[in-house]
């Protein structure tokens, strides 16, 4: 197990691709925080299963878009665990709205979400893993709409671009502590975020035509990208995004 006596903290961590990566980490033998905001009975079949593998995992009810609440998160792990390896910053919401209708309350909290909370969460992480004095690894699950225009989710889209430069530039910054940071780019999951288009047939079959692998992902398929670049394998990663989308962002039509 390439993760044994490492802690981690997964932000958004009781559904969707957070919740795949909870129990990714945990398979390679990671103790894991899981970050949540609401279903607290997920949290605690995480827990459960966790604690089948053996390892063991602790729900933190934190709103990731307040620093104080990252904070405290951060010092639970601490508190539990004794320190901290691994932040996975993969809370993310989206509006699905455009430029012309987006709301000042749709703008504030989808940029919160997803880009402040990545930005304090690495701050908060890199701070503990410095005061440690042995690295770590700080994972910003982004999207392809980090570097790909989705018309119709504008502010998505721009708080996705924030974690791009957010992973360059920490990732720089904080590269003599050897703390790593990386994005991990999914392109269209198998998520409650994308339940829409999945159940509207019509719209799912544009997408998975657009995508040359032809079908969406399922959420393990981008926790094990995470769970790589969590690992040993991955020490000469850094500032630099790893897109899993299927071939999404490279499809034409051929034309
Ligand atoms: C978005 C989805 C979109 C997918 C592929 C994801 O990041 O959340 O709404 O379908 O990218 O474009």
């Amino acid at each position: 197990m390439s993760l044994q006596g490492k802690v981690a903290i997964v932000t958004g961590g009781n559904s969707g691709i957070g919740m795949s990566i909870v129990l990714e980490l945990a398979k390679q033998g990671a103790n894991v925080v899981i970050d949540f905001v609401s279903h607290p009975e997920a949290t605690d079949s995480l827990v459960k299963q966790i604690a089948a593998l053996g390892e063991q995992a602790v729900g933190v009810d934190a709103n990731v878009s307040k620093v104080d609440d990252l904070r405290m998160l951060i010092a639970k792990a601490v508190e539990k665990f004794g320190r901290l390896d691994i932040m996975v910053n993969n809370a993310g919401v989206e509006t699905r709205t455009s430029i012309l209708d987006t709301t000042e309350a749709q703008y504030d909290k989808v940029l919160e979400i997803n880009l402040k909370s990545a930005f304090f969460g690495t701050q908060l992480a890199a701070q503990q893993m410095i005061k440690q004095g042995d690295g770590g690894r700080i994972i910003n699950v982004t999207s392809v709409h980090e570097d790909w225009p989705m018309p119709g989710n504008t502010p998505y889209c721009l708080s996705k671009g924030g974690m791009r430069m957010l992973t360059r530039t920490a990732g720089v910054e904080l590269a003599p502590h050897n703390i790593l940071v990386v994005g991990v780019g999914p392109g269209a999951v198998a998520t409650p975020i994308n339940l829409t288009t999945m159940n509207d047939p019509a719209l799912l079959k544009k997408l998975d035509s657009a995508i040359p692998l032809g079908r969406m992902a399922q959420p393990t398929e981008i926790a094990s990208v995470v769970t790589f670049l969590a690992g040993p394998g991955a020490s000469y990663v850094t500032a630099t995004t790893i897109f899993a989308d299927g071939g999404i962002m490279q499809g034409s039509p051929g034309l």
